[in-house]
């Protein structure tokens, strides 16, 4: 695993959303495992430019995206299928015909929707480049600190402390969903390549520990270290050294 600083949230952004581009442009049939959260925008942002500069055709690209909201609907604001389509399929017109797959937080039965998930993702995959986000509190996806470093897609009951960072994004703390359904430590293992991101002072102390080189089950994302090809991309706030 490699940490590198490359200064500002923008030149990071820039930086993966090539990456990803240049994965589709090399593969029409790339299988991309997309993130969602703040630390996104810019990366996606790019993408479309790139997308639309050079009219690539994605319809034949696979997407997977790591987690969603229980009891969200795919038209509420703060779901992350509204998310992904606001900011990245509906901006590009060939996304329409390509296959977008996000997990349902509105499922009547979410354990059969989160193993239906895990099994789309072996039969589909694996995933050729994982784009990553970090909570507070080192999660990825929505595996919070303690999360079994086997599990599949799952079922995730959130902590105080990730409801509370995430309630920047809802008008009151208390709209903040409690659960979500979240593909697992082990699912996101199973992809070729993953690029994690981290941007600001607040996320310095989770890379500070992924920067200890050791997997620790309170904090999710070391299970990275398990993993022969992961990066990191930081700006100055967030850069541990
Ligand atoms: C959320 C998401 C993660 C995301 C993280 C950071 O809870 N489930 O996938 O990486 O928290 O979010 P942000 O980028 O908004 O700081």
């Amino acid at each position: 695993m490699k940490i590198t600083n490359l200064g500002s949230q923008s030149y990071a952004s820039f930086y993966v959303a090539c990456e990803l581009y240049k994965q589709m442009n090399g593969d029409k049939h790339s299988k991309l495992g997309l993130a969602t959260g703040g630390t996104m925008v810019d990366v996606y942002r790019f993408l479309v430019e790139l997308l639309h500069k050079n009219q690539l055709d994605v319809s034949d690209v696979i997407t997977f995206n790591l987690d969603e909201y229980v009891g969200l609907t795919s038209n509420h604001p703060q779901s992350y299928h509204y998310y992904m389509n606001d900011i990245l399929f509906n901006q590009y017109p060939y996304f329409t015909t390509t296959q977008t797959y996000i997990p349902r937080g509105d499922a009547d039965d979410l354990d059969q929707e989160a193993k239906r998930y895990e099994q789309l993702i072996d039969e589909l995959g694996p995933v050729d480049i994982q784009i990553l986000g970090i909570g507070e509190n080192g999660h990825i996806g929505f595996n919070e600190p303690g999360t079994d470093l086997n599990s599949p897609t799952h079922i995730v009951d959130l902590t105080e402390s990730t409801i509370q960072a995430n309630s920047r994004y809802f008008e009151h703390e208390a709209e903040v969903p409690k659960q979500a359904v979240s593909m697992g430590l082990a699912s996101i293992l199973k992809a070729k390549r993953i690029i994690l991101l981290a941007f600001g002072e607040k996320k310095r102390a989770a890379i500070t520990k992924l920067a200890q080189k050791e997997v620790n089950k309170d904090v999710p994302a070391t299970i990275l270290h398990a993993h022969p090809n992961v990066e990191i991309y930081v700006d100055d706030a967030a850069a541990p050294f």
